[in-house]
């Protein structure tokens, strides 16, 4: 099938940058991105290209590009799905608040609605691309919702999942390790295949597009997130472990990972990872594991979240009791409150948990984060529900400038691995604390001999 429109459900982190390459990449075909949120579409047409909503380096380039060619975003969700050959499903699938399975399972209503859509208004032959990252076998429960129409149409469902970090989305789209599809093993499902591999060939080299069956790809992406998470909580529970004995992190990590079976990435001790994807892809493979009665395998991956949340939680009483046990009335400076770097997303970053503690010591916090509004913070803050919004409004202070951010503070915590940290006057920020002024580096990215040789007090994760 040649193809010349696709649409994509759901205008997020993943469905408007992974668009907006496809566009740019393959200027011979439509590329619609639909959104039900009038808000974010619209500034997803924002002519000044500083105001589209998602940040990520390059992505504002590629938008300015393609927009208006043949990329275009849009709150016509029917009319985009009746045209298009492909659909990809982009939406949310995010840790369920309700009912079974819930806080582990994935919540798929807005999967389901998106299939009992494209069921009432397809009228031709399409190919459904699940590319939000879901459960193995939902394409089975899709396939079900599809092929029950009774209006004769043929649908062909593949699993694309998408393994984009933030920060680093335009690089990771433009260049990837691999593309993963699955789809059915008949021959329908082979032409299926074929077609979105030919969609990705304008720019990734073939032999990087991996074909598996449907439910290997499912399963795939939520392995690949446990492994990467796994990661980052064994190099985290070794941290502590440096604390108390004398060793460094980062020596540890710079030595295991020169074994070529190891690998020097994804070793970064820190606070404790955050993001919208890791926490809520182990629950969900921790709920399916137990719904097969795989209990040894849920405890196994369990083991990760129950170690992240530890790693959050010994940061804050850290602070608390390094600061002579009480922060009461303390002002204390966030630098970071984005989940990771060069992003604006703050989903489950671990700043909103260590925040929260220290608010339940009634600290004074002082957010500075290039990218993220004070209204986003508070929204962060609330949602925990941990107190009154009011309560949550006094205790942060947020400030445009991370000098301001740092007057008369007892601390800083470093919760965010944002470049400009590192070049700041930290003399400057120095002289204008209380003293003893101390520093406590969630992300181990500033030199201890300079902190010190200024007059800090200098705590870093697992040194
Ligand atoms: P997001 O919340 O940023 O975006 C989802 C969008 O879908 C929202 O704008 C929402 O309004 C829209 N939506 C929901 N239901 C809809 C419907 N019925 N019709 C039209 N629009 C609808 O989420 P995201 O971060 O882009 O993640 C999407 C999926 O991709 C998730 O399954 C996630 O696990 C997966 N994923 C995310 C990342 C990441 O880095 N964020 C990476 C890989 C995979
Ligand atoms: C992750 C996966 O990397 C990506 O493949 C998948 O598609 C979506 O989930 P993302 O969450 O966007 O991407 O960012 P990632 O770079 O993986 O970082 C996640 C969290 O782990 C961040 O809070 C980051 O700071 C933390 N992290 C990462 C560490 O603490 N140490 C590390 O060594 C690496």
């Amino acid at each position: 099938m040649k193809i010349t429109k696709i649409c994509c459900i759901g205008a997020g982190y993943v469905g408007g940058p992974t668009m907006a390459v496809i566009a740019q990449k393959c200027p011979h075909i439509q590329v619609k991105v639909v959104d039900l949120n009038a808000e974010r579409i619209a500034a997803w047409n924002d002519e000044d290209l500083n105001n589209i909503p998602i940040y990520e380096p390059g992505l504002d380039a590629i938008v300015g590009e393609a927009r208006g060619r043949n990329l275009f975003f849009s709150t016509e969700v029917e009319k985009a799905i009746d045209e298009a050959q492909i659909i990809f499903i982009s939406v949310n699938t995010p840790t369920k608040t309700y009912g079974k399975g819930k806080g582990m399972a994935a919540d798929l209503k807005y999967i389901e609605l998106c299939a009992r859509q494209i069921a009432k208004i397809a009228k031709d032959d399409k190919i459904v691309v699940e590319k939000s990252t879901l459960p193995v076998r939902t394409a089975e429960a899709i396939k079900s919702i599809l092929d029950n129409t009774g209006n004769g149409v043929q649908f062909q469902i593949l699993s694309n999942p998408e393994f984009l970090a933030e920060g680093t989305a335009v690089s990771d789209l433009l260049n990837p390790d691999r593309i993963l599809i699955g789809g059915d093993t008949t021959a329908e499902g082979q032409e299926a295949i074929q077609t979105l591999v030919d969609v990705y060939a304008n720019w990734v080299p073939t032999d990087k597009i991996l074909t598996t069956n449907v439910w290997s790809s499912e399963l795939s992406k939520l392995t690949a997130n446990a492994f990467l998470a796994q990661r980052i909580s064994s190099i985290n529970a070794m941290s502590e472990l440096c604390e108390k004995t004398g060793a460094d992190v980062n020596e540890v990590a710079k030595a295991i990972g020169m074994d070529s079976r190891i690998g020097p990435k994804f070793l970064k001790a820190s606070v404790g990872f955050g993001g919208s994807c890791f926490q809520k892809d182990i629950l969900n493979l921790v709920y399916i594991a137990k719904s097969y009665g795989l209990n040894e395998v849920a405890d196994y991956w369990e083991q990760v979240i129950i170690m992240n949340d530890h790693q959050k939680r010994r940061f804050s009483s850290n602070i608390v009791q390094t600061l002579y046990n009480t922060v009461s009335d303390k002002k204390i400076t966030f630098l970071g409150w984005a989940f990771k770097k060069d992003t604006n997303d703050t989903r489950e970053s671990a700043a909103i948990y260590v925040a929260d503690d220290l608010i339940n010591e009634n600290a004074k916090i002082a957010v500075y984060d290039p990218k993220v509004s004070r209204k986003k913070i508070l929204a962060d803050l609330d949602y925990l529900e941990s107190r009154k919004a009011e309560d949550n409004a006094n205790a942060i202070l947020s400030f445009e400038d991370p000098y301001e951010a740092s007057k008369g503070a007892h601390a800083i915590a470093v919760l965010t691995e944002w470049d400009e940290f590192v070049q700041y006057d930290w003399q400057r920020i120095y002289d204008s604390m209380q003293k003893p002024a101390f520093v406590f580096d969630g992300r181990n990215i500033l030199n201890r001999a300079e902190m010190e040789s200024i007059g800090f007090v200098y705590q870093a994760i697992g040194s």
